[in-house]
């Protein structure tokens, strides 16, 4: 439970898939949460009707009150938000930032010298709680500060913990992720129409399926080539179909996929002149 206020900086779907988890969890009761926005006061008005949070006067206000601020604006509009309301903060205070691709230290050189400047990077799974994030602290994190940080974001799923450097990587493989998995899906949809099943049937076969190996692979803690050889008895059906996949490269494709798309997050970290809200997307 946390004593303090908790301010966001951004008032869009993740901001409100983090509100949800926070209450759900009991963090934070709706009194201590404050919304703000660049100008949609319509959005702000539903989320305090909705959750019976508080809205404030001005950004400015929302970080002279909060022990935790939230930036959930898209990473093109840093920028702005921190030349707004960067000399507001207060040392000690702590500055999540969910902005995919922007750097604590570039947070770090537009707020008050002193600020806990912590970074995450979740996927789109926050929007159910079973977000897979990871973050990293910036100059002025303390221990305190990250398992404050990793409460909050624990009330959308699970967390882990990188050095800044592999923040990258992480883009590549659980940013990314839910969209090879959605691709995955699709695959396997089609696959069982075109072996003869309804579409209805296919698609709820599959959800299931994929549903169930990530519960068994949570459930167990085992490991998935374990899991894998368990259900393969040689010369059946799933032997012959692991074999096509081997065969056509299944592997080293996700791996090169995920090196490429870690590559990109770097790349576009690294561009000024291509807008930093492509990354992770
Ligand atoms: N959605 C996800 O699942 C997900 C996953 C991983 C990371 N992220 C990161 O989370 C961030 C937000 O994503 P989102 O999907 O929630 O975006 P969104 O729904 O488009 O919301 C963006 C919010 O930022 C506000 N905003 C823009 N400029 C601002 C400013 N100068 N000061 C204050 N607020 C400002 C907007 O206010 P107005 O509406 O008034 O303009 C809006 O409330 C992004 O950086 C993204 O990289 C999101």
């Amino acid at each position: 439970m946390l004593t303090g206020n908790v301010g966001f900086l951004g008032a869009g779907a993740i901001a409100e898939a983090l509100i949800r988890g926070m209450l759900n969890a009991g963090i934070v009761r709706p009194e201590q949460v404050l919304v703000s926005n660049r100008s949609d006061r319509e959005r702000l008005a539903y989320l305090a009707r909705r959750y019976g949070l508080r809205t404030a006067g001005s950004k400015g206000s929302v970080v002279d009150v909060c022990q935790v601020l939230v930036v959930a604006c898209k990473p093109k509009d840093v920028g702005g938000l921190l030349a707004e309301v960067g000399g507001r903060f207060r040392q000690g205070q702590i500055l999540l930032s969910l902005a995919a691709g922007i750097t604590t230290r570039y947070i770090e050189e537009r707020v008050t010298p002193g600020v806990v400047v912590i970074r995450a990077m979740p996927n789109t799974s926050c929007q159910v709680g079973e977000s897979a994030t990871a973050i990293c602290g910036g100059r002025f994190a303390t221990p305190e500060a990250m398992d404050l940080v990793t409460a909050i974001l624990g009330s959308v799923g699970q967390v882990c913990t990188v050095p800044e450097e592999q923040m990258d990587a992480v883009t590549g493989l659980s940013g990314s992720g839910p969209a090879y998995i959605y691709l995955l899906v699709e695959a396997m949809i089609e696959a069982g129409e075109a072996v003869g099943l309804s579409p209805e049937v296919a698609r709820a076969l599959t959800l299931q399926t994929v549903k169930g190996a990530a519960m068994t692979l949570a459930a167990t803690g085992a490991d998935p080539a374990e899991l894998r050889e368990q259900v393969t008895s040689p010369g059946g059906t799933t032997a012959a179909g692991l074999q096509v996949l081997r065969e056509a490269g299944f592997t080293q494709a996700l791996v090169r996929a995920i090196a490429r798309a870690t590559e990109r997050s770097r790349e576009l970290g690294q561009a000024p002149a291509v807008p930093a809200s492509e990354v992770g997307d």
